[in-house]
């Protein structure tokens, strides 16, 4: 499987799409910058250090794969796989060539070329980030799990304050003389 991708992807790396190499890691932690900033997660990292994490992640069980030519880069996508899924984080598309269809043809050829058919494919998306959740929807992914969440600084007086009494309790009218 891999052999037929490097066959499309490496042979002509001028022209096609490819696996990413190290020469690829300051491009790759540009965009992985960007994506977060996209994103507004709260993430202090700078673009050395999503170097140093990208490094990282390839010398381990991820596989990068970037979209587009080597002169004009458009695209790429991190994912791992694993014994009964394949895990993407993240499909990322250059701002100023989104809209273009690059996104369902990355897709398309991580399923139709680079990913075993039997496994179950998986992505997470942030539920206030509307254009990648219609993205994924649009082509077949379907919603599966939802993560619920409080933030630390979110996590205050209001659950302090909550009626702890049995729900029987909190119907009944506050006994006189409460108030
Ligand atoms: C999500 C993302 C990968 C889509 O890539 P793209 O190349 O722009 O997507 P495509 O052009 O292939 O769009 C395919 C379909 O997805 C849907 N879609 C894509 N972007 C959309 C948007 N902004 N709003 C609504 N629908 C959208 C449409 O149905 C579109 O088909 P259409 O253009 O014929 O209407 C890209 O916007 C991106 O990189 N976003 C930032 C990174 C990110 O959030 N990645 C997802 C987390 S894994």
């Amino acid at each position: 499987m891999v052999g037929a991708l490097l066959r499309t992807f490496a042979q002509d790396a001028e022209k096609a799409n490819r696996f990413a190499a190290t020469s690829d890691l300051d491009l790759l932690a540009d965009w992985n910058h960007q994506l977060l900033r996209e994103e507004a997660l709260r993430n202090p990292m700078r673009v050395p250090e999503f170097r140093e994490r990208m490094k990282g992640w390839l010398g381990g069980d991820y596989t990068a794969v970037i979209f587009g030519t080597t002169a004009d880069p458009a695209a790429y996508a991190l994912y791992r796989e694993k014994t009964a899924e394949v895990y993407l984080r993240p499909l990322f598309v250059r701002r100023d060539r989104r809209r273009e269809g690059i996104g369902r043809m990355a897709v398309a050829i991580l399923r139709n070329q680079l990913w075993p058919r039997h496994k179950r494919r998986i992505v997470e998306v942030l539920t206030a980030n509307a254009p990648p959740m219609a993205f994924w929807r649009s082509i077949d992914y379907k919603d599966h799990c939802l993560t619920l969440e409080i933030l630390p600084e979110q996590d205050g007086e209001e659950s302090a304050a909550a009626d702890v009494r049995p729900r029987a309790a909190q119907q009944q009218p506050p006994p006189p003389g409460s108030r």
